[in-house]
């Protein structure tokens, strides 16, 4: 097995020049994860904010601008209560230990989705965490919480409808700018690249606007088991991806003759 220590880090291989500005990644497997083991669901979100804690560390380190995470979607509402309690105990918990280190290393805490929906500690405590790091200049790392990607078109849209009742925004000015702007991810660059491991290939209402250009990454791997190793790959594997956004191979290399 390759080593993951410091000096021979995976991550180290990589083209540097060819990395995402955003990537966003739909953590999944962590229940089955734990089945396969014999053990409780919970166990696998426990071991998944471990994961979390990995990756956001090496894409702070690599550079990247921004890391959307899709940790608790519209539809998670209907979980057992007890699977709910147990992922708002562990995003408390995950916001708490990492507090510092954001502050200390640049890192700007922003939430997309329904949060008011979050219990009200664990609300208090993210808004705290998102004031004391508002600061942070080299890395985003945007919370998916409550989310919907249905939900936030519709939201933008009633946004831009309650601004043109008012008169202060004509329906002729409505054009992509002005509905990005009505979005959660309002300021952060498109998403370059998506990733969604334990082997589904779905997009599960996650980021329907910005995804439109993305670059797809599925891997089988659980999301437990997604560390330095299985992020280098899926990076490599962006590097090596001939981004057109609709243009011709041959018009991208000036060469369209
Ligand atoms: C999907 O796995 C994962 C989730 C619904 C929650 C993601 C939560 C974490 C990674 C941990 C806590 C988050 C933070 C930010 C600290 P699943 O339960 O749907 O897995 P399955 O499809 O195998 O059942």
């Amino acid at each position: 097995m390759a080593s993951t220590s410091p000096e021979t880090s995976p991550l180290d291989r990589l083209d540097t020049s060819a990395l995402p500005r955003h990537l966003a990644v739909i953590m999944d497997g962590n229940g089955r994860w734990a089945k396969s083991k014999g053990w409780r669901r919970v166990r696998g979100h426990e071991e998944g904010a471990e994961s979390v804690r990995v990756v956001v560390r090496s894409c702070r380190k690599l550079g990247l601008e921004a890391l959307t995470l899709y940790a608790f979607s519209e539809e998670n509402w209907a979980r057992p209560k007890a699977e709910v309690e147990a992922l708002m105990r562990l995003l408390g918990r995950f916001l708490k230990s990492e507090r510092q280190e954001m502050i200390d290393r640049g890192i700007r805490l922003r939430a997309s989705g329904s949060v008011e929906r979050l219990p009200a500690k664990t609300r208090q405590l993210l808004e705290q965490i998102m004031a004391d790091t508002a600061q942070g200049e080299h890395m985003v790392l945007n919370l998916a919480l409550s989310y919907g990607g249905r939900q936030e078109l519709v939201r933008a849209a009633r946004r831009l409808a309650v601004k043109a009742v008012a008169g202060k925004l004509s329906p002729d000015d409505i054009g992509e700018a002005e509905l990005e702007n009505e979005l959660y991810t309002v300021g952060l660059p498109q998403v370059d690249l998506l990733i969604r491991t334990s082997g589904e290939l779905r997009v599960s209402n996650f980021l329907l606007w910005q995804i439109a250009y993305a670059e797809f990454y599925f891997t089988d791997t659980y999301w437990p088991d997604f560390r330095e190793e299985e992020l280098a790959k899926a990076l490599m594997a962006f590097g090596g991806r001939e981004r057109r956004f609709g243009q011709t191979g041959e018009q991208l290399k000036g060469d369209d003759a």
